[in-house]
């Protein structure tokens, strides 16, 4: 248990181009440690998003390996790696992406249902999630009507409820202003605090690393400053 959470060696990512390859992830080797808030930084286009796929078992490397708890995804096959994702981790995306037609309960509680959460003790734990990022006195509420931090809240409920290995949470304030972004990453800043979560979060902006344990920057496709 005293290894780190993710050991990333030497991941490439090339994407077919122009009859030749883009690569897009240069060559990288990464360690994310557990209970601790990563930051992944770099402008638009450096590669965060790609790295974050691979590190997440969304997508595999051209070349390079991923252990992840333990576990080499990158060996794994696609059914494999997809139970990893329903179990072992959580996703916060940009735009939130809640089912407009629950509430801000039922989002959580159907997430616990696709992760096969014990059905007797959903309730308890969506509630539980939903007090987490505050949201306790919003939680039948519909997605439109609650404000886009609050929304965010919701999808980072949804992410932690199963209680995933890893929380990767892919530029979750870029849509908010700066104030709500902050409130979002202060929740991050919570969770590891008092769930011993481990989060990997993207981002392109500087005013959010002092909230890091750890931040790798990338440009190009390849780290600097390590
Ligand atoms: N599926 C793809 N096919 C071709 N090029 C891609 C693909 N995904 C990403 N890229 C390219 O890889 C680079 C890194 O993209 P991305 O990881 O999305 O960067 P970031 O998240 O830091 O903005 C960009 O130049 C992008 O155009
Ligand atoms: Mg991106």
């Amino acid at each position: 248990m005293s290894e780190a959470m993710i050991i990333a060696d030497n991941i490439k990512r090339g994407f077919p181009s122009g009859g030749g390859t883009f690569w897009a992830l240069g060559g990288l080797s990464l360690t994310v440690p557990r209970s601790k808030l990563t930051i992944l930084r770099g402008r638009s286009g450096s590669g965060k998003t790609t790295l974050m796929n691979i590190l997440g078992a969304l997508d595999q490397p051209t070349e390079g390996s991923v252990i992840l708890d333990g576990m080499k995804i990158t060996d794994m096959s696609e059914t494999e790696r997809d139970r990893i994702r329903r179990t072992k981790i959580g996703f916060v995306f940009q735009s939130v992406a809640l089912v407009s037609m629950m509430t801000a309960y039922e989002n959580v509680e159907f997430a616990l249902r696709i992760a096969n959460y014990p059905a007797e003790l959903r309730k308890k734990r969506a509630e539980e999630c939903l007090r987490l990022v505050g949201l306790s006195s919003r939680m039948k509420h519909m997605p439109q009507e609650l404000s886009g931090g609050e929304q965010q809240r919701v999808a980072i409920a949804r992410a932690i409820a199963h209680s995933p290995s890893v929380i990767f949470a892919d530029e979750p304030t870029a849509e908010l202003d700066t104030t709500t972004g902050l409130q979002v990453v202060k929740i991050f800043r919570d969770l590891v605090e008092s769930e011993k979560a481990t989060i990997v979060m993207t981002t392109h902006d500087v005013g959010l690393m002092d909230v890091a344990d750890a931040v790798y920057e990338l440009e190009d496709g390849v780290l600097v400053n390590v």
